[in-house]
């Protein structure tokens, strides 16, 4: 069985679906978590990013794990530091670049293969997992989502603003929204869940429901 859970950066969606995964005894996939490797790997490399050659080079060479609690970019921890404001900022390079989504739409069906999974990003119901039984769009008002990253950050020890993150994150809604393939966008059938006022747990609860009635019966 296939869950997607896609939405907008902010809704709390990779906390829920870790969690859902574990509870399901499901594969989790953290697809945002592979942009944001692919683009780690070319800022370490010195490339400039804007250089697609070279761009889809780097995440072709790269092995990245995002299925556990740890994210590993050839065979190193880099949970942290993919989630550096820099990283954040620069990731739109990678998920513009038509050849570098084909690789990681790949590594992504692949790692749906024969088992069971629960996968979050923009495009796992629209492009990645068409067919998948049970889709979800998980979202929240842009302010909700806006404080959630800025207490986030302030945690990680960055210096930001509100309105800062903010301003970035209408930045990275427009592009994410605006990108011609695997843009966000709740898929046909797919079940929008709004994450406003809901704890986490109360989140978590929801979605097992909703995948409780998409799992076939008999
Ligand atoms: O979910 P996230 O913030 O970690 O994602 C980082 C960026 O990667 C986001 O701005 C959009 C992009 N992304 C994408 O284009 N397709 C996905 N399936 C997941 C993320």
């Amino acid at each position: 069985m296939i869950v997607t859970i896609d939405g907008p950066a902010g809704a709390g969606k990779s906390s829920a679906a870790r969690e859902l995964a574990r509870r399901l005894d499901f594969q989790f996939l953290d697809t945002g978590a592979m942009y944001r490797a692919v683009t780690l790997a070319a800022q370490r490399e010195g490339i400039d990013l804007a250089d697609a050659d070279a761009l889809l080079r780097v995440a072709k060479g790269c092995e990245i794990t995002a299925t556990g609690d740890q994210v590993t970019l050839n065979g190193q921890d880099v949970t942290r530091e993919i989630r550096a404001s820099s990283v954040t900022a620069a990731t739109h390079h990678a998920a513009d670049h038509q050849g570098v989504r084909a690789h990681l739409t790949e590594l992504q069906r692949h790692a749906g293969r024969h088992r069971d999974i629960v996968t979050e990003g923009r495009d796992q119901a629209t492009v990645v997992f068409r067919d998948a039984e049970c889709k979800i769009y998980l979202t929240a008002s842009e302010e909700v989502r806006a404080e959630r990253r800025y207490i986030d950050l302030v945690n990680r020890g960055e210096r930001v603003s509100l309105q800062d993150v903010l301003d970035q994150q209408r930045d990275r809604d427009g592009r994410d929204k605006a990108r011609p393939q695997g843009g966000l966008a709740k898929a046909d059938g797919a079940i929008r869940v709004s994450t406003d006022g809901m704890s986490h747990d109360e989140v978590v609860a929801k979605l097992m429901d909703i995948v409780q009635q998409c799992k076939p019966t008999g």
